[in-house]
């Protein structure tokens, strides 16, 4: 049996004394704490070992947009784009998936089907299937072929009034039907202003994940949204970013491991352009994007998709 690597304080000075940015960890390798205290103090990037390799996630969330037809069409148009007209192309650097208002998610199922895209719900309900009128259950979105559920975008938060217990028990509802929740989390702006972003990050993040098992834990992606960029145009600087992203697989680390870090999938969100797509897909701790409303116009978004990961 080979011993596996230990990555300790000395290989991150190493890193930073040759001016390098991001520090390769083998799959199965561990970390030290105090290696990782270190690369959060000099900002190099903990990042997984066959991190390129993997398809970078860039997912469509329309919001509360559109009409049937113009469901199905910007579905179909996305579709073509991406997979050709014949048979699909195969996988590609990236992965996509749609995620349609509930209303429309069995339309553009079909729009969708054969292709390699997948379909995600922007949302879903915290309580079970029965005498809940409005309710639309985890089990009914698997049942119509979702893949993934948003959980605690911060629209929901702010405008609905989903805390945290609330947000932890749609994940979890998610879980159990078979759905990949994908947890978003993020800062306002008076939270940033206040130096809070890594305080709220963490308590979000572990209020989520709370009581999962490691292998729950794999099946979650996590959305770095800072709210103050969502919809507005502006985005934090890269190193910002990477920090915040950086930061949310320290917290799987400690909570679940390495194995479950290195695995985890986070993404950006937060006016996510084709202008600035590739920059963040770049960064080292970016598994892919969540684009609001750039995936309302087909071209962009399959040019964010293609961007460079
Ligand atoms: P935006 O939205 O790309 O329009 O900023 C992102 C989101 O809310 O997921």
């Amino acid at each position: 049996m080979t011993a596996k690597r230990l990555i300790t304080i000395t290989d991150v000075e190493v890193v930073r004394e040759k001016g390098g940015a991001a520090l390769e960890v083998p799959s199965g390798a561990i970390v030290t704490p105090l290696a990782r205290d270190a690369a959060r103090r000099l900002g190099v990037a903990l990042a997984p070992a066959g991190k390129r390799e993997r398809p970078a996630l860039v997912f469509g969330n329309w919001k509360a947009n559109g009409t049937l037809a113009q469901a199905r069409r910007l579905a179909r148009e996305v579709a073509l784009g991406w997979c050709g007209s014949g048979a699909p192309l195969g996988p590609r650097r990236a992965a996509l998936a749609l995620f349609p208002p509930l209303v429309h998610v069995a339309a553009v199922s079909e729009a969708l089907a054969g292709t390699s895209i997948a379909l995600g719900a922007q949302d879903l309900s915290e309580k079970g299937g029965g005498a809940f009128t409005g309710g639309v259950t985890a089990e009914m979105l698997a049942d119509i072929g979702c893949r993934y559920a948003l959980v605690g975008h911060s629209e929901r938060r702010r405008e609905f009034g989903d805390a945290d217990d609330v947000v932890a028990a749609k994940l979890r509802r998610a879980l159990a039907a078979g759905l990949e929740p994908v947890l978003c989390v993020g800062e306002t702006l008076e939270e940033r202003d206040a130096a809070r972003t890594h305080a709220v990050l963490r308590g979000q993040t572990l209020a989520a994940f709370d009581g999962l098992s490691a292998e729950q834990a794999a099946r979650v992606v996590v959305a770095y949204e800072p709210v103050w960029a969502i919809g507005t145009g502006l985005t934090p600087s890269l190193s910002d970013a990477e920090d915040a992203m950086a930061s949310i697989k320290d917290h799987l680390a400690r909570k679940f491991g390495d194995e479950v870090a290195g695995g985890a999938r986070v993404l950006y969100g937060g006016s996510v352009a084709a202008e600035n797509a590739a920059r963040f897909l770049a960064l080292a701790s970016c598994d892919g994007a969540l684009v609001g409303g750039a995936s309302l116009k087909a071209r962009e978004f399959l040019t964010i998709a293609g961007a460079p990961a």
